[in-house]
Order: C-alpha cells, then sequence, then structure tokens
C-alpha cells in the first residue's frame, strides 16, 4: 500500500511534468496561445468541477463585468508569466528528489530496527493523534480548497484562451507540489514508526523476557547509511526563491500573480519542511542506535517521540 502510494506520486509527478513540457511545446507551436489546448486544459480537473468553475464564473462575470473581468491577459503577459512560470519546475523536482533520498535514509533507520527486535515497524497505522491532527489539516485544507476554488472560479473554467493557458500551467506545477508533500507524509510517518517501536519497547529491543524472545521474520541489517550530498548538514535543502514582482491592471493578471507568489511560498515552505525533516530524521536515528545499544529485560525507557 505505501509503496504503491509512492509509485502513484512518482507517476503523478511524471506525467504532470509531461504535460507541463508538452503544453508549453504547443503553446510554441501556435504562437498566441489560442489554440488547440483543450484534451490537456481538461485532463485532470473532473467534470463535477469544471461544472462547479463554469457556475461560479457566470456569477463573477455578471457582478464584475464592468470592473475589467472580460478582458483577457495580453499576449505579452501570457509570455511573461509563461517565462517566470517555466523555471519553477525544476525545483519541485528537485524537492522530491530530496525526499527520495531521505526516504532511503528512514528505511535505513527502519531497517535497523527492524533487525534489532526482529518485526516489522509499523508506520502505515495512524495513532488517534495522528488521526485527529490529520483530520484537523484535512478539514484546513478542505476550507482552503473552497476559498481555492472560489478564487479559482474567478479565473477557472470561463477565463479567457491566454489567462486560462496559464492558469492550466499553474494547476499542473500545483499537483506536482501534491506530490512533494505526500513523499513527505511517507518519510515522516516511518520516522514516526520507528520512534513509536523505541518508545513502547521500555525493555529494549527483545523485550522484558529476552530469553523468550522469537524473531519474527528475518530483517537483515542494512550493510551501509545511505551518502548523498542531500544527508550532508553542510548543504542546506531550503530553497530562498523570490518571486518576481509586478503590478498589472487586468482583473486575471492580478489572479495569476497572486497564484504565481503563493506556488513559490509553497515551494519554499516544502524546501524548508524537507530541511527540518532530515534534522528529525538524524536525530531519530542516533536515538535507534542508543535503543539497538541496549540490554533487554531491564527497563530504559528512551522517549523518542
Ligand atoms: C524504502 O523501502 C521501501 C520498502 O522496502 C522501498 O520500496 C523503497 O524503494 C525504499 N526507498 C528508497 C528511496 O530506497
Ligand atoms: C509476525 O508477522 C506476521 C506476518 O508476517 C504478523 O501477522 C504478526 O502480527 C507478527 N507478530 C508480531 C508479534 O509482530
Ligand atoms: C540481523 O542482521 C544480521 C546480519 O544481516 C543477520 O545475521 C540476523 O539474522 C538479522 N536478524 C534478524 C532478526 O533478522
Ligand atoms: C559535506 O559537504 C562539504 C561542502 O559541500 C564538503 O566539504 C564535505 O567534504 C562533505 N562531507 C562529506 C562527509 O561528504
Amino acid at each position: 500500500m505505501p509503496m504503491l502510494a509512492k509509485l502513484m506520486a512518482v507517476v503523478a509527478a511524471v506525467a504532470v511534468a509531461d504535460e507541463v513540457d508538452s503544453a508549453l511545446r504547443r503553446d510554441d507551436q501556435c504562437g498566441s496561445g489560442e489554440c488547440g489546448l483543450s484534451a490537456v486544459q481538461l485532463r485532470g480537473v473532473k467534470g463535477e468541477e469544471l461544472l462547479e468553475l463554469e457556475k461560479g464564473a457566470k456569477e463573477v462575470e455578471g457582478e464584475e463585468a464592468h470592473e475589467g473581468w472580460l478582458k483577457d491577459i495580453t499576449t505579452k503577459e501570457k509570455n511573461h508569466f509563461k517565462h517566470i512560470l517555466a523555471p519553477l519546475q525544476k525545483p519541485i523536482v528537485t524537492n522530491y528528489q530530496y525526499l527520495v533520498v531521505l526516504d532511503s535514509y528512514a528505511n535505513y533507520t527502519m531497517e535497523k530496527i527492524e533487525n534489532a527486535t526482529g518485526s516489522e515497524v509499523v508506520w502505515n497505522r495512524k495513532s488517534l493523534l495522528q488521526q485527529a491532527e490529520e483530520e484537523m489539516e484535512q478539514e484546513e485544507m478542505e476550507d482552503a480548497s473552497t476559498y481555492g476554488r472560489r478564487r479559482r472560479s474567478v479565473s477557472g473554467a470561463d477565463l479567457p484562451p491566454r489567462a486560462r493557458y496559464i492558469n492550466k500551467i499553474l494547476i499542473y506545477l500545483n499537483k506536482e507540489m501534491d506530490a512533494v508533500w505526500n513523499l513527505n507524509t511517507i518519510v515522516d510517518r516511518k520516522r514516526w514508526g520507528v520512534g513509536n517501536t523505541i518508545t513502547s519497547s521500555p525493555y529494549g529491543p527483545h523485550g522484558e523476557h529476552p530469553e523468550r524472545w522469537r524473531a519474527n521474520g528475518t530483517f537483515p541489517l542494512p550493510l551501509a547509511a545511505p551518502v548523498s550530498p542531500v544527508l550532508n548538514l553542510t548543504n542546506t535543502l531550503t530553497m530562498h526563491i523570490k518571486p518576481e514582482e509586478h503590478k498589472y491592471d487586468n482583473k486575471y493578471a492580478q489572479q495569476l500573480q497572486a497564484d504565481y507568489q503563493s506556488l513559490i511560498d509553497n515551494i519554499n515552505d516544502a524546501s524548508k519542511k524537507c530541511n527540518d525533516l532530515r534534522a528529525r530524521l538524524f536525530k531519530m536515528d542516533w536515538y535507534a542506535n542508543k535503543f539497538i545499544a541496549l540490554p533487554s529485560g531491564v527497563w530504559n525507557k528512551i522517549d523518542a517521540q
């Protein structure tokens, strides 16, 4: 299940990357960007959502047509947005690659613990506290996406062609960011699973009665810790990408500019979380080594959470 989730995340990231590439290529082919994007545009947006977007946009049209909501961004503005959005794919992929390395490190610590205890680390099952936290996060995200949808009803389905084209690129890049956050969650759960095993084994790896201990499977010791510049603490993973500031009169351009800036905030934030996660993984590995070295059968509770 976690394997599958991870695979899907990679597939999603690659597919989205391809779509952005092909969207960019197509635009190059037709110059003004007002031609044949519909297949690419529609993929990934659910029919239901489209209808909702359309409804929202119509309402807005009625209210705000006189404020310039009907005027598309200029070709020059469109090209400018394209120009500043295209390079953002690279730091997103870099964030993902950081997390793949952190995943290998989380595996390493987990395998050591599994070898010591002779049983699997349960990491993909949530504690009650985690469940509660995730439910709260979920609610927050739903609130945020309702807000986002409402905003997007302004810049979504009924968008004029050039604004819609840029909006689609933003949507694809945001989907790639979803894959980044998913992998971050997976790695952090592994870290949590290791901590949980340590904290809930107060009598050491072989328990209170080590003479009765039996391995529940074979768990070979990992041969060596992974080595990567990503795991070298002198290299920070935190990014400080600066958005280009630009003031627009056009309403769509203003909205796209705001979405562009929040995408950059999201990329920077993910990289900072990645950097923090690395520190927490190292700390957990330290607890793991301490735990593995303890004699079993003696109360030595380590609080690794
Ligand atoms: C971590 O372990 C899982 C399960 O064994 C494996 O599928 C995955 O590829 C590993 N991750 C890395 C980055 O080696
Ligand atoms: C031992 O492993 C089996 C599956 O391999 C699992 O169903 C069982 O719960 C494990 N027992 C313990 C005590 O972890
Ligand atoms: C731990 O690793 C060593 C070396 O790979 C191996 O000989 C041993 O059987 C492993 N222990 C378990 C419980 O799998
Ligand atoms: C870590 O990175 C620094 C600077 O990039 C380098 O000088 C150092 O040798 C690296 N350490 C290891 C253990 O690779």
